[in-house]
């Protein structure tokens, strides 16, 4: 199958998917078709679940793209960095450091800020800047701030992003002090995990 119908065809199964279980509302449909994931996913991610104690083996987009593209039009999460990027090739790490979030996760997030035209959102964890991108295909650029701590996913998602047509603030840091640049936000996405909540 030819790229452009491998992107098709698995957008429609996707998003049959994500509105099946109520995670894609109407609302963001024009956003999901807009800003499709497979430009916000690296030639090598480890398909699995988001607490990688059941992650498989690395797909390797030139290797076996049918695995590929089956992947990134799954409803799972991908992780794209293993322990704060310290390994590279594919073997797997320790702990999976940075992801490309699990769609029903994505939507159901985007559908739990209630946003609504004009509003301004910070989201904590730019990882592959998928989100952020949705964000800006909805609300514009100039009212997405997105915060990324690891310097390296911050410097390849802003590729992409720029790549997608899509130029939201992106800043790095530890989204956990807020982010001054942008502020105030009338929601804020936290895409990673705190152990409380932080005051800022
Ligand atoms: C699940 S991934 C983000 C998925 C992303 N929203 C997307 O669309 O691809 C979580 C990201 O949060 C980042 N992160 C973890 N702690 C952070 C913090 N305190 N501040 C900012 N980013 C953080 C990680 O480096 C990782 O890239």
């Amino acid at each position: 199958m030819s790229e452009k119908h491998e992107a098709e065809a698995g957008r429609t199964r996707l998003a049959s998917a994500l509105i099946a279980n109520g995670s894609l509302t109407s609302d963001w449909l024009a956003s999901f078709n807009s800003v499709p994931r497979h430009w916000f996913v690296p030639d090598v991610v480890w398909p699995g679940q988001a607490d990688g104690v059941r992650q498989g083996e690395a797909v390797n987009r030139h290797a076996d793209p049918a695995a590929w593209w089956n992947a990134v039009y799954s409803d799972a999460p991908l992780t794209t960095q293993w322990d704060d990027g310290d390994h590279t090739g594919e073997a797997r790490g320790a702990t999976p450091t940075s992801s490309n979030s699990m769609p029903t996760m994505v939507f159901s997030m985007l559908a739990a800020s209630d946003a609504t035209d004009g509003i301004r959102v910070l989201e904590v964890g730019n990882g592959t800047g998928w989100n952020a991108a949705l964000l800006s295909h909805r609300l514009g650029c100039g009212n997405v701030v997105t915060v990324e701590v690891d310097k390296d996913s911050a410097a390849e998602a802003g590729l992409r992003l720029a790549r997608a047509g899509y130029s939201p603030t992106l800043v790095v840091g530890d989204g956990s002090e807020g982010s001054a640049d942008g502020a105030p936000f009338d929601r804020v996405i936290a895409t990673c995990s705190v152990r409380r909540v932080p005051y800022a």
